[in-house]
């Protein structure tokens, strides 16, 4: 786990998800403006949005490859404008065409995550946003999620967490692979290869205070898994959210051919 200089310094913290959503739509919002209806893809937008963006005229298209994520998000939360099932590798949409790409929770569930984010290079206008949320493999979280099998993860949502529908199709939790690019390491690494500006780095493991009487044994179990791991493992964030931005007259490198595969439902 060689990690650079970067990943040593200092995450800023977030404390909850509320304070998390004000931070992310700040960012959205400056981006914005009067006259111009912003261009957003939820990249794996599962069945729900998460951020509140009243005061911004924009037109957002979800991109999934599970239809039941897809059709719970179009059936019941009416929120998109364009629906695609689709696999982030493979999915051919417009190039340099949206302001904004938020993906959140995604990066994790798919193996060779590196080829999801250069297509959103592509995708993404000269100066436009990405919002990554991702977990960090190299937090102990991280760790004990990529050494466990799903049952766990249902079982711990489930039963720890206390969400009751965990496991049902559409929902998940969903399987996990941890590219070795879902890491502070790997996104920084990723971003000076393709030139993006990291405009803001967040740590946050506010899922510790979301599990009631468990909390105290998990925090006790995370520290000790951390000096375990001789500080490896990092304890004071489980999940990372970054603001990154392709520079403003970014000369396309990245050639790749796609294939077509996108269905609009
Ligand atoms: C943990 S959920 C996150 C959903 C939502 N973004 C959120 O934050 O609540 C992961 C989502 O990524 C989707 N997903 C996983 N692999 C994908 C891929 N290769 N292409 C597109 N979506 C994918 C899953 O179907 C699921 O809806």
């Amino acid at each position: 786990m060689s990690e650079s200089r970067h990943t040593q310094t200092r995450l800023q913290h977030i404390e909850n998800w509320d304070t998390e959503f004000e931070i992310v739509a700040g960012h959205v919002r400056r981006t914005a403006s009067e006259e111009q209806t912003l261009n957003i893809l939820e990249a794996g937008c599962g069945c729900a949005w998460d951020l509140d963006l009243q005061d911004v005229p924009y037109k957002l298209t979800g991109v999934d490859v599970d239809e039941d994520a897809l059709r719970i998000r179009t059936e019941q939360r009416k929120d998109l404008d364009v629906a695609v099932v689709g696999d982030l590798r493979t999915v051919e949409l417009a190039e340099s065409h949206y302001d904004v790409i938020y993906n959140s929770y995604v990066l994790e569930h798919i193996p060779d995550a590196e080829r999801v984010l250069d297509n959103f290079w592509r995708w993404l206008k000269p100066g436009g946003l990405l919002v990554l949320r991702v977990p960090d493999r190299n937090s102990v979280y991280g760790f004990l999620t990529r050494i466990t099998p799903l049952w766990v993860h249902i079982l711990y949502k489930r039963f720890v967490v206390g969400f009751r529908e965990a496991g049902q199709p559409g929902v998940g939790p969903f399987p996990t692979v941890y590219d070795r690019v879902v890491s502070r390491g790997g996104i920084r690494r990723w971003c000076r290869r393709r030139g993006l500006a990291v405009r803001a780095e967040y740590g946050s493991n506010y899922y510790v205070n979301e599990v009631g009487v468990f909390s105290f044994p998990i925090r006790a179990l995370v520290r000790l898994l951390h000096v375990c791991s001789f500080g490896r493992l990092a304890y004071d964030h489980s999940n990372l959210t970054y603001v990154l931005q392709k520079p403003p007259a970014a000369a396309s490198q990245h050639g790749a051919p796609l294939r077509s595969e996108g269905v609009c439902c």
